[in-house]
């Protein structure tokens, strides 16, 4: 018979056990999403269609741990446009499908872009009917999905200072055709399409403090002030965040204040397509693993201390699938490994990874959520 002192001890014990199911639950409650949520974010993952629509355990994955998706490929130019007067809107639809079953937000990615870009729209554009292919694709894709899409990549990538433009801007098709005034075409044609759905301006290599990432962030600012000033429709900026376990520089106060600055500015931000490569760390498996949670957890607490971000998304679920397997530095510097950049394992198992993000939420302000589509 116990004593009841000794039944007092035992229940405080037991009650401490939640705490240690809790390290090792990933369910529920103890999802990405389920504490994501408890400090006003979304957490959310790149999506392949053509696997979600074949494995059964990619897709319970990303119904129990996310609460946004995008789609990786399916709502570029390239998917949608086999032809010049044919849209194909069968993978998409299948992923807004998904994501209204599932409660989840949709990101739309993306409008307009320098790459994803359909050989007979290469061959066929001109400076005279430039306009009209960009604004005809953003109307008839973005009413297509009017009040289902929570924010739309409307233009990806459009800063490349190495191209030597005084503005900072990449010299992409878009530019030749039309100029600068291709993301003002696009952004107002956007509203235009879709009224609820937040307009974001999507870029990377705005993360590091080196000269590279600095002169990158100079001419985003530089580019949100004038769509601002020339009163173009714009509610977001996404940081896509691909970020590497070694880097050559440091993250932060750059970063930091390039944030700061963007929420001055009235806009909410989107970690976008956050990834971790791998190729410069040696060892085996679980020091890969520690060095890649370590990744994660130093940019997320960076990040998540500015209450303008409300979204964190990695740019893909599972080491299955990575779109850095096939980036050519990959191959030259890890040709006999897959990269192993994302928080769940090829058995969709949570990696070390997967427990930095869901501590990270735990440590950071409660914000203000954003605007949901649905
Ligand atoms: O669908 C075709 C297939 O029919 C063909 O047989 C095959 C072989 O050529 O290519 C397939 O298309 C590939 C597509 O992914 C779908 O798998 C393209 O070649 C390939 O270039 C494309 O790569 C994607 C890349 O964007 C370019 O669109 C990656 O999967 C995707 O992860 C990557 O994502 C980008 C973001 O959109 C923007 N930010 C950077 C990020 C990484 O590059």
């Amino acid at each position: 018979m116990l004593s009841r002192r000794s039944f007092l001890t035992n229940v405080a014990a037991a009650a401490l056990l939640p705490s240690a199911l809790e390290t090792t639950s990933i369910t529920g409650s103890n999802s990405l999403k389920a504490h994501a949520e408890r400090r006003g974010l979304l957490a959310g993952t790149a999506v392949d269609v053509h696997i979600l629509n074949t494995n059964a355990a990619y897709r319970n994955l990303l119904a129990e741990q996310y609460d946004i998706v995008v789609a990786e490929n399916q709502m570029k130019w390239k998917a949608l446009r086999p032809a010049a007067d044919k849209f194909d809107f069968t993978a998409a639809d299948q992923l807004v499908a998904f994501a209204r079953e599932n409660h989840m937000q949709v990101r739309g990615h993306n409008l307009a872009w320098h790459q994803s870009i359909p050989d007979w729209l290469t061959s066929s554009i001109t400076k005279d009917n430039a306009r009209q292919f960009l604004t005809d694709h953003i109307l008839t894709v973005g009413r297509r999905y009017a009040g289902k899409i929570h924010s739309w990549d409307v233009v990806n990538e459009a800063v490349q200072p190495k191209d030597n433009r005084p503005d900072g801007l990449r010299n992409s098709l878009w530019m030749q055709m039309l100029g600068p005034e291709y993301l003002d075409i696009a952004f107002r044609t956007a509203r235009q399409a879709d009224p609820h759905a937040r307009l974001t301006y999507n870029d990377y290599g705005v993360e590091y403090d080196g000269k590279e990432d600095t002169d990158r962030r100079t001419a985003v600012l530089a580019l949100l002030r004038r769509l601002q000033a020339a009163k173009v429709p714009l509610d977001a900026v996404g940081i896509q965040s691909h970020i590497n376990a070694r880097p050559k520089n440091p993250i932060g106060k750059g970063l930091a204040d390039f944030l700061a600055e963007i929420r001055r500015m009235g806009l909410e931000i989107y970690i976008t397509e956050l990834d971790v490569s791998d190729d410069d760390i040696e060892g085996g498996i679980e020091e890969r693993d520690q060095a890649i949670a370590a990744a994660y957890r130093n940019y997320l607490d960076l990040v998540l201390q500015e209450p303008a971000v409300k979204a964190v998304l990695t740019w893909g679920s599972d080491d299955n699938h990575t779109w850095l397997n096939d980036v050519p530095t990959h191959k030259k510097k890890q040709p006999n490994r897959a990269a192993r950049p994302l928080p769940f394992d090829t058995n969709y198992q949570p990696k070390p990874a997967f427990f930095a993000m869901r501590e990270d939420f735990d440590h950071v302000p409660r914000r203000k959520a954003t605007k949901t589509a649905h």
